[in-house]
């Protein structure tokens, strides 16, 4: 087989079989073509699309270019969770433990920050001692043991996806269906749960800013989640602000626990009820969504989460003790409460913006190898149609130095667009898609 005649077809607009797929997974896994016709065919997807058996089939083949976890030495139904990329969005450190406690095993395997967006890895190595790092005996270990276990990838999943997105970033192919699909459902599937929970964010934050493309890239994830076997349902929910009120590793960490121990609520907290609660349905711990979010309140006001927070950490070498005194958790030596300059409204957040100022106070990495600030970031005070007047508190900065702080708060008040008149709230969830159809809400669930 020839890669040259694999891109010739895709650029006429073909579908290609099952066979010149697989091909191509290898290849991408193997290095086995050059990059440049790699990249090649990457545009000839982005520009010409795949069928939704195409995108099955890519899917699974670079799935089949690495390990695949085995999770059938932990007894029940194992159901994984995904998020496509926010600020300030803890979803996890929330709901695994509540999951959990609500007697599901949550084995889950987490990513690192990419670019604007925070990874629940950092935020957890943001801990003193915790370990993400585990093997593969370990992981399935702690989860039989305590329930819940949140770690880097153990093993090789798809390799194929490791090639291909690091071209795909440097050829503007990132925006395309069928190229996230099988980039994220790859490793899912590879990742051994019996059934996902997708989170597909839309807004000024997300992958894909407008709801139509939001919709059609989870309508295309729930279709493949499907055919390839697992029950898979996708929330649409709304990245038009940071979605908790912290951003950054050790702050974010801090509201996940002041969530589980019922000092906060907010968004993060009802969004992360939510996502939690299809995970216990498609656990088969709850037989409906309201009675599956009434156990995960009965966990969260009992306490039960934040003790299972605490196993968790212990497992992981980490210092428990952060649950019940957050001021454990690394701190910042500059801290600054930026005001309001006038009267108004929130009308508009660029979130993609808030994520990178807080990026650049050291919170994420621009390559690779970049070192993390675990302490750093801010705590944004105000959400969109928030009224406020002149000194009311905008933000507080957790900075390493003035100057960074200098720079953040900059970057943040630029990022935040004002309005004479009263404006609208930010809305948690847009749409639910099951292999059943598309159920949109007008108005938020409730
Ligand atoms: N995250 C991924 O892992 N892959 C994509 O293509 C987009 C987001
Ligand atoms: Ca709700």
């Amino acid at each position: 087989m020839r890669m040259l005649d694999i891109i010739e077809k895709k650029k006429l607009g073909q579908a290609l079989s099952g066979e010149e797929i697989r091909f191509f997974a290898r290849a991408a896994a193997e290095k086995s073509v050059p990059d440049y016709q790699l990249s090649a065919l990457l545009m000839a997807i982005r520009l010409q699309g795949m069928t939704d058996e195409e995108t099955t089939e890519l899917t699974l083949a670079m799935r089949d270019t690495g390990d695949t976890a085995d999770l059938s030495s932990i007894p029940g139904i194992k159901v994984d969770k995904h998020s496509t990329g926010g600020v300030g969005d803890t979803t996890t450190l929330v709901l695994a433990p509540l999951v959990a406690a609500c007697g599901a095993p949550v084995a889950k395997m987490s990513g690192r920050g990419l670019g604007h967006t925070g990874g629940t890895l950092d935020k957890l190595e943001s801990i003193p001692g915790m370990r993400v790092t585990l093997t593969e005996e370990e992981f399935l270990r702690q989860v039989r043991e305590t329930g819940v276990a949140v770690v880097g990838q153990t093993g090789r999943l798809a390799p194929a996806d490791k090639t291909l997105y690091a071209l795909r970033d440097v050829t503007s192919t990132v925006d395309s269906v069928p190229l996230i699909v099988s980039s994220i459902l790859s490793k899912k599937l590879a990742a051994g749960s019996d059934a996902i929970v997708l989170d597909v964010k839309t807004g000024s934050g997300a992958l894909m800013h407008t709801l139509e493309d939001s919709i059609r890239l989870a309508r295309t994830m729930v279709q493949v989640g499907t055919l390839a076997g697992k029950p898979t349902v996708a929330m649409i929910s709304g990245m038009d602000q940071p979605l908790g009120t912290h951003v950054g590793n050790a702050l974010e960490v801090r509201e996940a626990i002041d969530i589980l121990a019922g000092r906060a609520g907010g968004d993060l907290k009802e969004v992360s009820l939510t996502l939690g609660g299809h995970m216990l349905v498609l656990a088969g711990r709850a037989g409906s969504l309201p009675e599956a979010e009434k156990m995960l309140e009965q966990a969260l006001a009992s306490g039960a989460g934040l003790r299972k927070l605490k196993e968790m950490i212990r497992a992981q070498g980490g210092d428990p003790a952060v649950c019940d005194d957050p001021g454990l958790l690394p701190q910042a030596p500059v801290r600054r409460t930026v005001t309001c300059g006038r009267e108004g409204w929130v009308r508009r957040m660029d979130t993609t913006a808030l994520g990178s100022a807080a990026q650049a106070m050291g919170a994420g990495r621009t390559r690779v190898d970049d070192q993390i600030d675990y302490a750093v970031g801010f705590v944004l005070r105000v959400r969109l149609g928030d009224r406020v007047l002149p000194g009311t508190p905008l933000c507080e900065l957790h900075a390493r130095t003035a100057e960074d702080a200098d720079r953040a708060e900059e970057a943040i008040r630029a990022a935040i667009e004002w309005s004479g008149a009263p404006c609208p709230r930010g809305q948690n969830f847009y749409a639910r898609i099951t292999a059943d159809g598309v159920e949109r809400f007008r108005d938020g669930m409730d």
